[in-house]
């Protein structure tokens, strides 16, 4: 009876969420009134999501509520849970869209400049990030003939970009990312790869060069290279490979950026190159684009993938896929664009990008250590299992539902009777589904064993990994002084009395030599249709030269990108180690 009447009130729908998430979701998902109240419990927005998305459905004739279902519970389960602008935005009737990830192209024209600007203005009210390739933008010195002046150059147009974020931001639920790339052979190249050395400039650009197959030949052969003007077509001026690659090293050792996206890899997996070569990626790389093409992704916990005696439940795992898919398909057909071109190219690749999270702490379950080559095999056979699940999945949509539209002319035309979807796997960052989630982020190791988190309006929240704080309890060696030592330090590497074997399976990100985690990226980045998120964390005191190595190793081991982050090297850190208090 008792269950009967928790039912009617929602009350066995309730999620297991930790204090965290729910600072989380009360501050920017569940539905607020005009008095800034929450007008609904992590439930109903379950509720609301699944039933907004499971509507597209009907068209389709099939079961909507038993979609709906599926859908509620896989998420209130937090076995899976879509982008942040999926929870902001479905079933709310504001028609903002659901996609985390986007690129808009940008034209070498006032008008062109201007409306990018504003679509850009229009994705950002929704909670997506964008990614512009400025290339084609003349070089700053170069003539503009309607007013007899000289043009002022992809960089400073990026400044205009970057204030009017400013001012979106402060209204919006978060804060705004952009990805600004620019190809190697541009002109104006150098004064890109710098323009974000100093502090407090461009903070809302994330920025890559665009370094090309013939640029990196050119880095190992110490050769010079062209760069070209865009307007023109024409070589203006010769630059030494290695010098810009220097260049590039000093300034991602001095503040993280530049990343590099390594664009022809790039194209080379482009899926439908007939639409269009890709320029771009979203604003946390893990997303290549063509201009106007949005994408909207997923990610599936692996943290409540694993059976009672500490396996994997691979059986569970193919479910979720085969749901998920099914889920970021049906968004496509519900999400209200906020333009028409994006609403075509979407429309046309039909693109969607399952992936993981909780990724490290399954591999604590399971007893392995994140930089081992346990945790390289581990991390390539979830990869290709989703692969090859999700394309399982692409494909019976396709039979129920029809091709994508581009599918004839794809990559995948002779290689598949038919997909629904041109792509189907991303690995993304998670930042703040995994809050919610309450596991680790996407296919990062742990940060921190314990430390104080930065959230939205400036307050700290402290937090110990409670895996640790579990096995610290059962094996006898918790006490609150210990943990806060932990705290205060992040790692528990030097923590002699902690058990070795419980220290190497607890290693956090600044703990991992900078090799493991390109590795690793490389090892999901094998079998990822689209790209991974990965950050290669380096100590503070590692040279330029470390930084090299990692770049280098990143293009060999074909990533579609890379970006490092050298502890202490930039301004605002969301995460902070204890030590930092
Ligand atoms: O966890 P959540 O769904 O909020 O996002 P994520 O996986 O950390 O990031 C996925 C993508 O969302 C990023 O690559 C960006 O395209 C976009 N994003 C954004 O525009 N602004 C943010 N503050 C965070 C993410």
């Amino acid at each position: 009876e008792i269950r009967g009447i928790k039912k009617e009130l929602g009350i066995d729908e309730e999620p297991k969420l930790t204090v965290n998430s729910l600072e989380v979701l009360r501050k920017r998902y569940l539905l607020k009134n005009d008095k800034g109240e929450n007008i609904e419990t992590p439930a109903q927005m379950f509720r609301r999501v699944a039933s907004a998305i499971a509507s597209a459905d009907r068209k389709y004739g099939s079961d909507v509520k038993r979609a709906e279902e599926s859908f509620f519970r896989s998420m209130s389960k937090l076995e899976f849970l879509p982008n942040s602008p999926t929870l902001f935005n479905a079933g709310t009737g504001t028609n903002f869209a659901m996609s985390a990830c986007y690129v808009l192209p940008v034209e070498d024209s006032l008008e062109g400049i201007f409306t990018t600007l504003k679509n850009m203005a229009l994705i950002e009210q929704t909670g997506g990030g964008v990614g512009f390739d400025f290339s084609r933008l003349r070089p700053s010195g170069d003539i503009v003939r309607s007013t007899k002046g000289v043009a002022s150059g992809p960089v400073s147009f990026m400044r205009i970009f970057d204030t009017a974020t400013d001012v979106i931001k402060s209204g919006g639920k978060r804060r705004g990312a952009m990805m600004a790339v620019l190809r190697v052979d541009h002109p104006d190249i150098l004064e890109f790869i710098t323009s974000k050395s100093k502090q407090n400039i461009l903070t809302n650009f994330n920025i890559s060069v665009a370094a090309t197959d013939k640029f990196m030949n050119a880095v190992e052969k110490g050769e010079d290279y062209d760069l070209i003007n865009p307007r023109t077509g024409k070589i203006v001026k010769k630059l030494n490979a290695s010098e810009v690659w220097d260049k590039m090293m000093e300034n991602a050792w001095q503040s993280g950026d530049p990343g590099v996206v390594f664009i022809d890899e790039i194209n080379r997996h482009n899926p439908t190159p007939r639409a269009g070569k890709i320029e771009a990626t979203n604003p946390c790389g893990e997303q290549p684009l063509l201009p106007y093409e949005s994408c909207n992704l997923g990610s599936i916990n692996l943290s409540r993938m694993i059976t009672r005696t500490g396996e994997l439940n691979w059986e569970k795992i193919r479910d979720a896929i085969h749901n998920s898919v099914h889920f970021l398909d049906n968004v496509i057909d519900v999400n209200p664009y906020p333009l028409e071109e994006i609403d075509i190219i979407t429309r046309l690749n039909r693109k969607i990008g399952l992936g993981v999270m909780g990724f490290a702490d399954l591999l604590i379950r399971m007893n392995i250590p994140y930089d081992s080559n346990d945790a390289l095999d581990l991390g390539e056979k979830i990869a290709a299992f989703f692969e090859k699940e999700a394309v399982n999945a692409s494909e019976e949509l396709a039979m129920q539902r029809g091709i994508f539209p581009n599918f004839s002319g794809s990559i995948w035309s002779d290689k598949s009777e038919g997909r629904r979807n041109a792509t189907v796997t991303t690995i993304a960052p998670t930042g703040t589904i995994s809050i919610i989630a309450g596991c680790s982020s996407g296919i990062e190791p742990l940060f921190a064993v314990a430390f104080m988190r930065h959230v939205l309006g400036g307050a700290r929240l402290f937090e110990i990994n409670p895996l640790f704080e579990r096995i610290a309890k059962d094996r006898g060696f918790y006490s609150v002084v210990l943990m806060e030592k932990i705290a205060k330090y992040g790692t528990i590497q030097n923590i002699k009395e902690i058990p070795e074997d419980v220290r190497r399976i607890f290693v956090t990100a600044h703990d991992i030599s900078p090799q493991w985690h390109v590795k690793m990226q490389a090892a999901f980045q094998k079998h990822t249709e689209n790209a991974v998120s990965k950050t290669v964390n380096l100590p503070q005191n590692s040279t330029p030269e470390d930084i090299e190595k990692i770049y280098m190793m990143a293009y060999k081991l074909k990533c579609k990108g890379v970006t490092v982050y050298r502890y202490g090297s930039k301004g605002e850190q969301v995460l902070n180690l204890g030590l930092d208090k």
